[in-house]
């Protein structure tokens, strides 16, 4: 029955497009030829991939006037230091912008750039001189990569809205614990990945979206985490805070056993024992600290007695075990090794 829908439907789709007498093939072609005589004289416009636009690596100052029809536009590598409000007007139907290494300035940001970007989905500035979040946002953006700018301010709101947003990267900035506040992050409804990596936070970002799934706060100040602050993330699965500078005793013992936990990096800071693991830990990554002494029994997410009862579903998953760059000297503890039965490899 549906199969006969099916036709039904491609035959009266035919039976449209013979009254308006044009072919998909020639509408294509119509786009084709209109996007290969509007490409700029700066830029590639192949005919293999007429909805891309390639003006990369040209030493650009300004953008050139984009196609209408243009769905990827790659200006990175360039000198682009200003954008004017309306650069974009009529390229409405972009979904994709790299503006990765270039010299982009808040001031050389005109307002309302990105307004007219109603089908923007993916947005690059990495490597730019941003000092602030650019604002405002186009409203359907999935992932917006921001690293290595100077940004140390997020005005208030500027996420609202986004809730298609599933990546925010934001890593190597001068982001401090007052500029991550609360606010700043609502609206936020689907994301996944938030990168915070080499800023200067002291704090564990506060109310992040209860949907984080990856969490990297590596190379920060961080010393201490609130005891519920893991609470409010209960997707909470890769959490990397690597090079900060905790200590046994900033956080409960047992903050990181969260079911959901699949990769829990926390290299190069100042803990003197191990945290309590969840079974389901696929990675952990401790090297690097002051830990003296691994107790195997301790470290066991399920007691010893009932290994090889858990062992097919419930037992841990550990694979991959970093305790290299501690003060722990070999041989590697027997339990260890008879509690993670699926360890593949331990650095020690
Ligand atoms: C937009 O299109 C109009 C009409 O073709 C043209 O005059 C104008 O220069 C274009 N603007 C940009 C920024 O591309
Ligand atoms: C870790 O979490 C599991 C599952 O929630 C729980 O059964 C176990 O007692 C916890 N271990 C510690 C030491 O808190
Ligand atoms: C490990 O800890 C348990 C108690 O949690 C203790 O009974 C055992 O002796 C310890 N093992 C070593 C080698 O210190």
């Amino acid at each position: 029955m549906s199969f006969f829908n099916m036709e039904l439907f491609f035959s009266t789709l035919a039976v449209l497009l013979l009254a308006v007498s044009v072919s998909p093939q020639e509408m294509a072609y119509e786009h084709m030829l209109a996007q290969l005589q509007a490409c700029p004289k700066e830029c590639r416009c192949p005919p293999s991939f007429p909805n891309a636009v390639y003006c990369d690596n040209r030493a650009l100052k300004r953008i050139p006037k984009i196609p209408p029809f243009t769905w990827y536009l790659y200006l990175q590598n360039n000198l682009i230091d200003a954008l004017a409000a309306d650069i974009f007007s009529n390229a409405t139907q972009l979904k994709w912008i790299n503006l990765n290494r270039n010299k982009i300035s808040n001031e050389g940001l005109e307002e309302g750039t990105f307004r007219a970007l109603s089908s923007l989905v993916h947005l690059y500035m990495d490597d730019n001189l941003l000092t602030a979040v650019p604002s405002p946002l186009p409203p359907k953006l999935e992932q917006l990569h921001f690293s290595r700018n100077k940004i140390s301010k997020i005005p208030p709101g500027v996420f609202m809205g986004l809730d298609r947003l599933t990546l925010l990267d934001l890593q190597g900035n001068k982001l401090q614990d007052d500029a991550v506040t609360e606010v700043n992050f609502k609206g936020l409804n689907n994301l996944v990945q938030i990168n915070l990596a080499k800023n200067q936070l002291n704090n564990m970002p506060p109310a992040l979206p209860a949907t984080t799934t990856q969490l990297y706060l590596d190379g920060n100040n961080i010393e201490k985490i609130p005891a519920e602050y893991f609470k409010g993330l209960p997707k909470i699965s890769f959490l990397r805070l690597n090079r900060n500078k905790l200590v046994t005793g900033g956080f409960p013992n047992n903050i990181f056993n969260i079911s959901s936990m699949l990769d829990l990096q926390l290299s190069y800071n100042k803990l003197t024992e191990v945290p309590v693991i969840p079974s389901g830990l696929e990675h952990l990554h401790l090297d690097h600290n002051n830990i003296k002494n691994v107790n195997g029994s301790d470290i066991c997410p399920v007691p010893a007695a009932m290994l090889d009862d858990y062992f097919e579903e419930r037992g841990p998953k550990l694979r991959y075990l970093r305790l290299d760059g501690n003060e722990i000297k070999p041989p590697i503890p027997r339990e260890l090794m008879v509690c993670f039965r699926l360890l593949r490899a331990v650095v020690i």
